[in-house]
């Protein structure tokens, strides 16, 4: 039996995309393993997006190699592969081959030429690939990622994504729909799709929007959670939002790249909207899903920011009172457009600007989290928690729980009143402990 190991970096994407490489290798007798030392292939599905997670794959590539034994497999897949293509093979004598996103239905061909000893590199852009027939292997079938549209057309000028994952395309709605039935039907017990894409909310293939996408899996039986991620804010059409607040199984939380508050900011970063459009697509959401939680990406330091313009951001934050934001220090990546603007900002004011920025989210998140102590949610328990023999679980708000109960709650949905907070995650306890026949009226 062959076994190939995968360390997936960066987005959602790339953890679907790992699990269409199981899938592609499933399908060759290989099976899934989480022991690189026992592991036949070995491959690191990477992210591009800034240096810094380029540099941790280096350095991992380097504790890696130790693991491969005559005869294995060392690749690098994603978007570093794709970005960097046979500059890797020079770079890493180790790597056997190097395949970026559109390229993993030639993974069984590289790995048998690595094999004949001969070393390789397919980053060439196929904008028709979907994977269609390729059935993913999923690691948490409670909860699927559904890839809806790969590529991105945006031009955001910092972003690299554009240049390692090609042009935009969507699935046709009915494969998607066959693909969420299936899962919610075959006794996997999915109950929760989240639909991914760049640019997710945009999707059209050719016949149906991104509303009718919504509207269709959100009916699929068995289907009592639908995410999405990321939407880029002025792709929430009034139909898309009408759908999200028509649509039962559709939950009470949008990420919302902001990316900066600073309309000139915005303006050279090429996003489609400036500081009042965006404050409107909040507002419009709100409206539409009454207790809609919102999280976001920032990035600060882009070329040219001013303090001004950094004030912007942390006054729209404050405005706004996100749940939850990822903060980025601007990374210069070779190849996009931002590069040649005027004004790089120092390294010592981003730093001390991220730390502003990091502090202002987290005081709004724990303020708003200790509002919610004394509350009752439904949870989907996802699994064990990390520390402490408790099981994790999630809010239609993506709020996480930890609750003590049984490992047969996992996959299963409770209501739970929350006990206490450590600022971003929760302690809840369950309800049936309190009411156990209100509760068991309510299952
Ligand atoms: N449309 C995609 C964006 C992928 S990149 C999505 O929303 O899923 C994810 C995030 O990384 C972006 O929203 C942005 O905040 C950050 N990012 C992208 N390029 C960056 C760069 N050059 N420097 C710092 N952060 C960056
Ligand atoms: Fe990147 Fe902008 Fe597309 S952030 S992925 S170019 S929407």
């Amino acid at each position: 039996m062959r076994r190939v190991y995968i360390e997936t970096y960066g987005c959602q994407m790339n953890v679907s995309d790992s699990e269409l490489m199981f899938g592609v290798l499933g399908r060759e007798g290989y099976v899934r393993t989480e022991d690189p030392a026992e592991a036949d292939v070995l491959l690191v599905n990477t992210c591009a997006v800034r240096d810094h997670a380029e540099q941790r794959v280096l350095g991992r590539m380097g504790e890696l190699k130790r693991y491969k034994r005559p005869g294995d497999v060392l690749g690098v897949v994603g978007c570093m592969a794709q970005r960097l293509g046979p500059k890797l093979l020079e770079r890493v004598p180790q790597v056997d081959l190097v395949i970026g996103p559109d390229g993993y239905r030639g993974l069984p061909e590289l790995i048998a030429q690595a094999r004949a000893g001969e070393r390789a590199a397919d980053v060439a852009f196929k904008g028709w690939e979907h994977y269609e027939d390729v059935p993913p292997v999923r690691g948490n079938m409670v909860s699927a990622f559904v890839t809806v549209q790969r590529g991105c057309d945006y031009r955001c000028t910092f972003c690299i994504v554009p240049m390692t994952r090609g042009p935009e395309r969507s699935r046709k709605l009915a494969d998607v729909v066959h693909e969420v039935a299936r899962l919610a039907a075959n006794g996997g017990g999915t109950t929760e799709v989240t639909l991914l894409g760049q640019t997710v909310n945009s999707y059209h293939d050719g016949e149906h929007d991104f509303a009718d996408l919504l509207r269709t899996v959100g009916a699929v039986e068995g289907i009592r959670r639908l995410r999405f991620t990321s939407p880029y804010p002025t792709d929430f059409t009034p139909r898309v939002v009408a759908a999200m607040a028509e649509t039962p199984a559709v939950c009470e939380h949008v990420h919302l790249p902001l990316q900066s508050g600073s309309s000139r900011t915005l303006k050279r970063m090429l996003r489609r909207y400036d500081r009042d459009r965006y404050l409107a697509v909040v507002a419009a959401l709100r409206a539409a899903v009454p207790g809609t939680s919102l999280s976001t990406d920032i990035i600060v330091g882009f070329p040219g920011e001013t303090e001004d313009e950094f004030q912007e951001t942390l006054s729209l934050v404050e405005q706004v009172q996100f749940d939850d934001a990822y903060t980025f220090k601007y990374s210069v990546r070779d190849g996009t457009p931002a590069v040649r603007i005027k004004d790089h900002v120092a390294e010592e004011i981003k730093t001390e600007r991220i730390g502003r920025l990091i502090a202002l989210v987290r005081r709004i998140a724990k303020q708003k989290n200790i509002g919610l102590i004394g509350t009752t949610h439904e949870i989907l328990v996802e699994g064990p928690a990390k520390r402490g023999g408790l099981l994790q679980a999630r809010t239609r708000t993506n709020k996480i729980a930890l609750l003590d109960g049984p490992a047969e709650w996992i996959g299963t949905y409770r209501r739970v009143r929350f006990t206490g907070t450590t600022g971003s995650t929760f302690t809840a306890w369950p309800l049936e402990k309190e009411y156990p026949e209100l509760v068991a009226a309510w299952q």
